[in-house]
């Protein structure tokens, strides 16, 4: 049965904005509030349901608003609350939601709270962090590792502890196992719920239910003990999304989070088809090459662990990681043709597709030669670490220009004007140079382009049930070259094959994926058929309805 009553945001397609880099109103050279609003229309046009914002709060930007010293206000750079309201009101009436970042594993070390704490071990506030004496020898209370390099613990002189960060020292971890913590957060939660807010997508959510002293941090014994209060407490009876970030996710875990009786999220972002290319021991920054048949591996478990209950997220891209038509296909040779297969493959899957800024018009890696060109505190923690042991600093920028947070976070590029259109001042990174050629306006002219092509793809997503409801199945799992599947609802078929790979490939089609139906999408124009034998161009990707 197709179902008429499934929520807007599982036919929605989501779009990410990362302030910082999509539009500068003032010449500032950091994107602000009236720079997005002033980019509604573009966003209408393209068919986008909903948008994730990435933090906007007040910041001292340690890690780009990931740290927040103010829950209940908008960085200066960014705009005003004023600006934040004008930002709703004319969202919602081009029909578009707004999701705010919900970063509440860790706050600033310059939020009021923090400060707080770590005046005196008898502060009120001082069980709001996480504090623990020094090992016997003075050291850190454990080993733990923060993600972004070094131990995750920084000794505070004044009050002789240590406090826990997993992510920078400027980004202390909230302590959630204290009530009066949680309901702070609850009333703030409500607050921005109560102005209007379509949602959260939170950050690293998987880590609030930590057990630090057993050296547990992602999914801890209390993780779902808190999503369900705070479920209970804020998002109960609102008509919301909710989306958590969720390293830790497995196909196994993932039902607890966005079960139908879980009474806590719409769905997780998990990261197992971005992150199994990485280095065992170098991690990101040493990429290993692509393996087509372990993706589909991935994302076809993905598919069927959420097939009857749960709900996906589709991504290939956000402010973390690379950008997906350079990782994932040709940014060199094929690039249109290699986007528009990734973009088609992904959005016809089911779940909830999420378009990374710029990704919809094909933006690619940024290639920086000098170390000062990145400005990502990850990626500059871990410069100083692996060169520190002895990795040469050019073999680093390689593996940064593959993988670095910083090739998603060059400025999107508008137009071919200086400043690529983002800005008309000193942009706060630089801008990437193929700006001349990839830009947004080329791109909307072009009713050939990637972004037409998404468009397509986010309006055949509203009016076909099918994508949103219909069941997956994978078809050629084993194949190195190919990537398809088929998806079924009331006695219709979507089929959906794509050659991923830069070569033109003859495939002898299994019996049971040979159709004769309706030409839906291509990028290498229209088909409406599989038969016995198909050759396919480089990258070519194409659904067929039957
Ligand atoms: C995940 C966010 O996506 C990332 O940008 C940030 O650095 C960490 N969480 C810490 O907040």
């Amino acid at each position: 049965m197709s179902e008429t009553t499934a929520p807007w945001w599982k036919s929605a397609t989501a779009y990410q904005i990362y302030p910082r880099s999509f539009c500068d109103s003032n010449g500032d050279g950091i994107g602000d509030i009236p720079g997005i609003i002033s980019k509604l229309d573009y966003l209408a046009e393209l068919g986008v349901g909903f948008i994730w914002l990435s933090p906007v709060y007040r910041s001292p930007m340690a890690d780009n608003g990931y740290d927040i010293s103010d829950y209940q206000d908008i960085a200066p750079e960014f705009g005003t609350l004023d600006d934040f309201d004008r930002l709703l009101a004319e969202a919602r009436q081009r029909g578009i939601r707004i999701v705010m970042d919900l970063v509440v594993n860790h706050s600033s070390d310059e939020h009021p709270w923090f400060i707080e704490s770590r005046a005196s071990r008898e502060a009120d506030k001082r069980d709001f962090y996480i504090w623990r004496d020094p090992a016997e020898d003075g050291g850190p209370p454990n080993d733990l590792q923060s993600f972004f390099g070094g131990p995750a613990w920084t000794f505070d002189a004044s009050t002789g502890q240590y406090y826990l960060h997993l992510f920078d020292r400027k980004q202390p971890d909230l302590n959630w196992d204290n009530p009066a913590l949680r309901s702070e957060i609850w009333r703030m939660m409500n607050w921005w719920l109560d102005r209007g807010v379509g949602g959260f997508r939170m950050d690293v959510i998987d880590l609030i239910g930590k057990d630090i002293d057993r050296g547990i941090t992602a999914d801890g014994p209390r993780l779902h003990e808190y999503l369900q209060e705070m479920h209970r407490e804020t998002l109960a009876g609102r008509d919301i999304v909710t989306v958590g970030e969720a390293w830790s996710a497995t196909p196994e875990n993932a039902l607890l989070y966005s079960g139908r009786d879980s009474r806590e999220l719409s769905m997780v972002f998990q990261f197992e088809h971005v992150s199994q290319q990485w280095d065992e021991k170098l991690g990101k920054w040493k990429p290993r090459p692509f393996d087509l048949v372990a993706l589909k591996r991935t994302l076809n478990k993905w598919q069927s662990a959420l097939a009857q209950d749960g709900w996906n997220s589709l991504f290939w891209g956000n402010h973390d990681l690379p950008r997906a038509v350079s990782k994932y296909g040709d940014d060199t040779h094929y690039r249109v043709e290699s986007a528009k297969m990734l973009a088609t493959v992904l959005h016809l899957m089911k779940g909830t597709p999420y378009i990374y800024q710029g990704e919809e018009f094909g933006m690619t890696n940024a290639a920086f030669t000098d170390i000062d060109q990145f400005k990502d505190v990850e990626t500059l923690n871990f410069y100083r670490l692996q060169v520190a042991d002895g990795v040469a600093p050019e073999d680093f920028i390689a593996g940064a220009n593959e993988n670095s947070r910083d090739n998603a976070r060059t400025p999107v590029q508008w137009s071919d004007a200086p400043g690529a259109g983002f800005t008309t001042g000193e942009p706060w990174i630089d801008i990437n140079p193929n700006y001349t050629d990839i830009n947004a306006e080329q791109a909307r002219r072009d009713p050939a382009s990637i972004y037409a092509h998404y468009r397509h793809l986010a309006q055949l997503r509203k009016d076909l049930p099918l994508i949103v409801d219909g069941e997956y199945r994978p078809w050629l799992e084993a194949h190195p070259q190919i990537l398809a599947y088929s998806r079924h609802l009331d006695g219709q078929t979507l089929s959906v094959v794509a050659n991923v790979g830069s070569t033109p490939l003859q495939l002898d089609v299994p019996p049971g994926l040979q159709v004769r139906g309706q030409a839906l999408i291509g990028n290498y124009g229209a088909r409406a058929q599989i038969g016995a034998v198909l050759d396919l161009a480089p990258y070519e990707a194409f659904a067929i309805l039957s």
